[in-house]
């Protein structure tokens, strides 16, 4: 087999066999086919995408490269929790205690930022000595005290996805529905989940940004979690503006405690509520989702959450006094302000334009394995639909590093539109599909 005639045919439209896929997976995880081959091929599925059988195939393939977590010696459901990828999407460590306080176990393999969007595991990794790089078993003694874990893909579950993924982010296929759809479904399958709810964005901040397009991401994932006999939940969410108001690693962390003490932003308050309802109700049917959501609600605010993130964080070696001082959180040296050029109303947030200002600011990788700043990010003063004066503070830069300020600084500026009438407002759940 030779791996240009595979990327040839797929390059034309054609479709590759169960064999080939496998020759293509197994061969590029064990080092004897080069990245540029590899790259070539993924951007000829980019273009070509693949058929609901090469999905399939692809999926197993990656599977079987490894055994799945056996999580069945541990009491009660375990449910999976991944988001297609989003600016200021912080959700997975609001979602993930608040579910694991009703007892369902909630093992969460999470990835780096790709693209533009932020990386749940990124965010995690800025807390100091918070270890995401468990073996199977040391993850599975995390779920077992904790009730929820976060860990990166690994060598014993995932061998093949964070190799596929960091070349797709520095390749430029990412944008990929086959491919997201198959990397989150392989990821979240290891995990040894029963069942999975995927926040699947929409908007200019999104990897898939058209809501056509949202939508037959969200089927597929449907539909291929199905056919691999997992229930699969995907809901629609905005992804128009950032989620919340802060866009950083570490200053999501400290966004997501506030959110945990009653106190988080609307908008990242609403959409944690509802993905973790989702994912309760997926494992307690004979409950109704109205009596899930009060329960939710009262678990974000009487302090339950807070408890397991607390407690997570100590399951997996981090320094848990984070939540009450934040300076022991990675801090940048230097902020910069922009301000509003005049009055009127907040009509858009371009979440692309602040989600690529963040990765300017060192957020981000440019090239594979690079080291990313947890400090820098964006915290925003206003949203959309604010009635601002001329001068106000639209938001503040966190930076270290002076030599990309200017580039950033002008793309957050563009990123904010101000006009003289109140725009109508996005609804942040547009739609769920299962
Ligand atoms: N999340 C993933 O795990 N993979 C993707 O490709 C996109 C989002």
């Amino acid at each position: 087999m030779r791996v240009v005639n595979l990327i040839q045919r797929k390059r034309d439209g054609g479709d590759l066999a169960r064999e080939e896929i496998n020759f293509f997976l197994q061969e590029y995880v064990a080092g004897n086919i080069p990245d540029y081959q590899a790259s070539a091929f993924l951007m000829a599925v980019f273009f070509s995408g693949l058929t609901e059988q090469e999905l399939l195939d692809w999926t197993e393939s990656l599977l079987s490269m490894a055994p799945a977590l056996d999580l069945s010696d541990l009491p009660g459901p375990k449910m999976g929790k991944h988001s297609t990828g989003g600016v200021g999407d912080k959700t997975s460590l609001i979602v993930g205690p608040l579910v694991s306080c009703t007892g369902i176990t909630v093992p969460i393999i999470a990835g780096q930022g790709l693209a533009h969007t932020g990386g749940t595991l990124d965010k995690v990794q800025s807390i100091p000595g918070f270890n995401t790089h468990l073996k199977a078993q040391e993850f599975k003694e995390v779920l077992r005290k904790a009730g929820l874990g976060i860990i990166g893909q690994t060598d014993d579950l995932t061998p093949a996805d964070k190799k596929l993924s960091s070349l797709r982010d520095t390749s430029g296929s990412v944008e990929s529905i086959p491919l997201i759809a198959i990397s989150i479904l392989a990821n979240e399958l290891a995990g040894g989940i029963e069942g999975l709810v995927v926040d699947v964005k929409t908007g200019s901040g999104a990897l898939v940004k058209k809501m056509t397009d949202s939508r037959r991401l969200a089927q597929t994932l449907v539909s291929l979690g199905k056919r691999l006999g997992k229930k699969v939940i995907s809901v629609i969410t905005d992804m128009d503006q950032p989620l919340g108001n802060a866009v950083g690693n570490a200053l999501e962390v400290m966004e997501a405690v506030e959110a945990m003490r009653g106190a988080g932003p609307a908008d990242l308050v609403e959409t944690s509520l509802e993905l973790a309802a989702r994912m309760v109700s997926a494992a307690q049917p004979d409950r109704t989702l109205e009596s899930v959501k009060e329960q939710m609600f009262q678990l974000l605010n009487d302090g339950s959450a807070l408890q397991k993130f607390r407690q997570l964080i100590e399951a997996q070696g981090g320094n848990p006094q984070i939540m009450e001082s934040f300076e022991l959180l990675p801090n940048a040296s230097a902020e910069f302000v922009i301000s509003s050029p005049r009055a009127g109303y907040v009509s858009r947030i371009s979440a692309d334009d602040i989600g690529q200002a963040v990765m300017l600011l060192g957020a981000g990788r440019e090239k594979m394995n690079a080291h990313i700043d947890a400090a820098v990010g964006i915290v925003l003063e206003h949203k959309v639909g604010d009635r601002i004066q001329a001068g106000e503070r639209l938001c503040t830069i966190y930076y270290n590093e002076e030599a990309h300020l200017e580039e950033a600084s002008q793309m957050v500026e563009d990123a904010f539109h101000i006009s003289s009438t109140q725009p109508e407002a996005r609804p942040l759940i547009h739609e769920i599909i299962q």
